[in-house]
């Protein structure tokens, strides 16, 4: 057999069926020119035109070595003659579809051995680079360059390189190739080995990686710069819904109409109070807070505004209410629904006013202030009840903002522990870093009746318990430690099923019952959740 009888047929193994082609012996692929074509243009987009020759130029080479490899020990045992003739190359080339190399091959050029010219025809190579970006200035088959150095290499046993003189990818009318060992070339390819080299493409990509983190730490400044506008130091607000919290009582600061905060018991309605304030023109004037629960109801009229000597007993001198200490600033009225009746109808008439009357005095005094008042009880009901004005609700809440409650942003939590323990540990000095990953599952877990401030004590409990660099489960209240937990030894591992029935029914405790909005928790489609707790309820039934 030579040479030229060789067909792609003999070569090629298939099934008919596809799965698998194989090319001698080894798993190939059909993969289409232009996908090749499409894979260079994004390499020279991202990388640019050096990394991407350099890429590519490997990928020849590595291709060209590994055809040489499965040469040898597909034809050593059946045609072992044919090894010796060097134009097995072109023609392997040329049957792989990848280009027409057998025109006007030459090989040992004036007695050089190793040394071959050849003229290439059809080179999918520069038919693409054309398609994307028309003609060039350079010759562009990098990888069948790349794949004749590779071949060479692994059939001389020494190091070949080719390169293109001509090339119809700048503007050539055939593509003309030279390949010499490396000793033969002299000095005269010094500037293309670097392409064949992986130095060049890891030093480009270290320059190119320090570039970006310098980038990126540009971007991370100017961003934190922009965060710390939008979203200040010391609030916390990961998820998306507290997010919209925090936006919309940027916009309640812009005008000075009043406010009410609503939310469970230490979900943070402070925090946002103070946010307002700090984020509205008043900000360089006082904030001052009052828990109106706090207060004994005698002595909250004079604390509201103020007292005059004499006015009652033990008023043994003129005293300041809030509203004139706060005069120009904010004033928060916390847990706004614990006000007696009395003091609400006065409060409705300072509000509209803008004037109080200290205690025991006539005359008017005209103050500036802004009310933000909170509640953790439902207003609207207190109204109904009786127990809340109806025109002082509707004076106070102007606009009203609700503060979620904690598991409704399961987002918040870590975060959360994260921030409390920096400054915690951070005003003590003691060196823990962080939580284990079974404290954090139960961080996640726990429902969190007590909100934020809760999770800020159980933070602060841990610290004083914790004696080694992370928080760990056992520094948590026992009361957090119940529910899903990691097996603690191969007796405690539970069937995965039961422990997801657990989950889903603690998860649908946890949102009383909304099974929508479990399942969107859960992340899980609705159906699948009514799914699962039909097979619960017919598992219980048939278990009865
Ligand atoms: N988003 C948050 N980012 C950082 N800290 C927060 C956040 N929310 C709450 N906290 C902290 O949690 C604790 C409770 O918050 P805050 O006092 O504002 O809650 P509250 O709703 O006013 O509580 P209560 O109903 O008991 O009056 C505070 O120490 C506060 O600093
Ligand atoms: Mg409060
Ligand atoms: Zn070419």
């Amino acid at each position: 057999m030579e040479i030229g009888d060789l067909d792609l047929r003999n070569l090629l193994f298939f099934n008919p069926k596809g799965g698998v082609i194989q090319f001698m012996g080894h798993r190939v692929l059909l993969i289409d020119a232009l996908a090749m074509g499409l894979l260079r243009k994004e390499l020279i987009s991202t990388l640019g035109s050096s990394v991407a020759r350099n890429i590519l130029t490997r990928l020849g080479y590595a291709h060209g070595w590994l055809m040489a490899d499965y040469l040898h020990d597909y034809m050593g045992s059946t045609n072992p003659e044919l090894l010796e003739d060097f134009s097995f190359g072109p023609t392997l080339h040329t049957l792989q579809g990848l280009v027409s190399a057998n025109r006007n091959f030459r090989m040992n050029i004036d007695g050089h051995p190793h040394h071959i010219t050849a003229m290439w025809e059809n080179s999918f190579e520069a038919e693409q680079h054309i398609l994307q970006f028309g003609i060039g200035e350079e010759p562009v088959c990098w990888t069948l360059t790349g794949w004749v150095s590779g071949y060479g290499s692994r059939r001389a046993g020494r190091e070949i390189y080719c390169i293109e003189h001509k090339c119809v990818g700048k503007g050539d009318a055939f593509c003309s190739i030279e390949s010499r060992p490396k000793e033969d070339w002299g000095g005269a390819i010094d500037d293309q080995l670097s392409f064949f080299q992986e130095e060049s493409i890891s030093g480009l990509l270290k320059d190119m990686t320090a570039k970006i983190r310098k980038a990126e730490k540009r971007l991370w400044q100017l961003q934190k710069l922009l965060d710390s506008e939008v979203y200040p130091p010391g609030i916390i607000a990961s998820s998306t819904i507290m997010r919209n919290v925090l936006n919309l009582a940027r916009r309640a600061a812009k005008v000075d109409s009043s406010v009410v905060v609503t939310g469970e018991s230490g979900v943070g309605k402070e925090v946002i109070a103070r946010y307002i304030h700090n984020v509205s023109a008043r900000a360089s004037r006082p904030f001052i807070a009052m828990n109106c629960a706090a207060v004994a109801e005698t002595l909250l009229e004079s604390e509201l505004f103020g007292h005059i000597k004499g006015a009652f007993t033990g008023a043994d001198r003129d005293r300041m209410g809030i509203f004139e200490t706060a005069n120009g600033g904010t004033i928060f009225l916390d847990e706004i629904g614990e006000m007696p009746l009395n003091m609400q109808a006065k409060l409705l008439r300072t509000l509209q006013e803008k004037k109080i009357r200290r205690v025991g005095e006539s005359k008017p005094r005209s103050v500036d202030f802004r009310v933000i008042a909170s509640t953790n009880r439902n207003l609207n009901e207190e109204v109904e009840a009786g127990r809340f004005r109806l025109d002082l609700y509707y004076r106070l809440c102007i606009i009203g903002l609700e503060v979620p409650p904690l598991r409704e942003r399961p987002e918040d939590i870590l975060p959360l522990a994260k921030f409390f323990l920096d400054s915690i540990t951070e005003s003590a000095g003691c060196p823990i870093k962080g939580f284990s990953s079974g404290a954090v599952e139960h961080l996640l877990l726990y429902s969190w009746p007590g909100n934020a401030r809760e999770l800020q004590n159980v933070i602060e409990r841990a610290v004083a318990l914790c004696s080694e660099s992370t928080i760990t489960l056992e520094d948590l209240p026992p009361a957090m430690r119940k529910g899903v937990s990691t097996p603690k030894g191969c007796d405690d591992i539970n069937p995965l099923e039961e422990v997801e029935r657990k989950y889903i029914l603690a998860a649908l405790d946890r949102t009383k019952g909304d099974k929508k909005l479990a399942a969107k928790k859960l992340k899980i489609g609705l159906r699948s959740l009514y799914r699962k707790l039909k097979e619960y309820e017919d598992r219980g039934s048939a278990n009865r």
